[in-house]
């Protein structure tokens, strides 16, 4: 017989000014880094900034190319680029803005950059908070990468 399961995360919707002075400055980072992305094509900017444990930020932004797939996404550009300098490194939050974008839905990460997040937040061994925002300052916050993917496939399939 089927049995029926429910899976459920929380989230937090806000205006950006409701946030921390810490969040809101993390925000701004990844709206400035948006405005350095390299994306002729879709011309959707996308900027990503991330707060590692030892209080630095490192940002980064969508890099397209005309070979369409091997551009990368605003959030793994950031999180490569900060875990390449610094191996250890947990990230504690990454914000994830689009400034130019008509609306106020935040942005939505790929599944790929959520595959990605998960990894780094399994590797880390802590949660990493995500903090979407949207255009107009309405920001969804998740207490955890793995909250934007359920049901996902991570390393431990690999060792069963
Ligand atoms: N993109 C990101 O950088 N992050 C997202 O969360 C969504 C999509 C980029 C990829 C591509 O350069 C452009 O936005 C349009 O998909």
């Amino acid at each position: 017989m089927a049995e029926q399961h429910q899976h459920s995360f929380t989230y937090r919707r806000m205006r950006v000014e409701e946030l921390s002075p810490t969040d809101r400055a993390l925000v701004e980072r990844a709206i400035t880094a948006a405005s350095r992305a390299y994306a002729p094509y879709s011309h959707f900017h996308v900027g990503a900034a991330l707060l590692l444990d030892d209080g630095s930020t490192v940002e980064g932004n969508n890099q397209e190319n005309a070979s369409f797939p091997a551009g990368i996404c605003a959030e793994r550009t950031a999180l490569h680029y900060a875990l390449s300098e610094r191996p250890h490194a947990r990230v504690e939050v990454i914000a994830v803005a689009v400034p130019q974008v008509k609306g106020d839905a935040p942005v939505s990460p790929c599944g790929i950059c959520r595959q990605a997040l998960l990894e780094q937040e399994n590797r880390q061994g802590s949660a990493m908070r995500v903090l979407l925002a949207s255009s107009t300052g309405s920001v969804l916050e998740l207490a955890r990468a793995a909250d934007l993917l359920p049901l996902h496939f991570d390393a431990s399939f690999l060792k069963a």
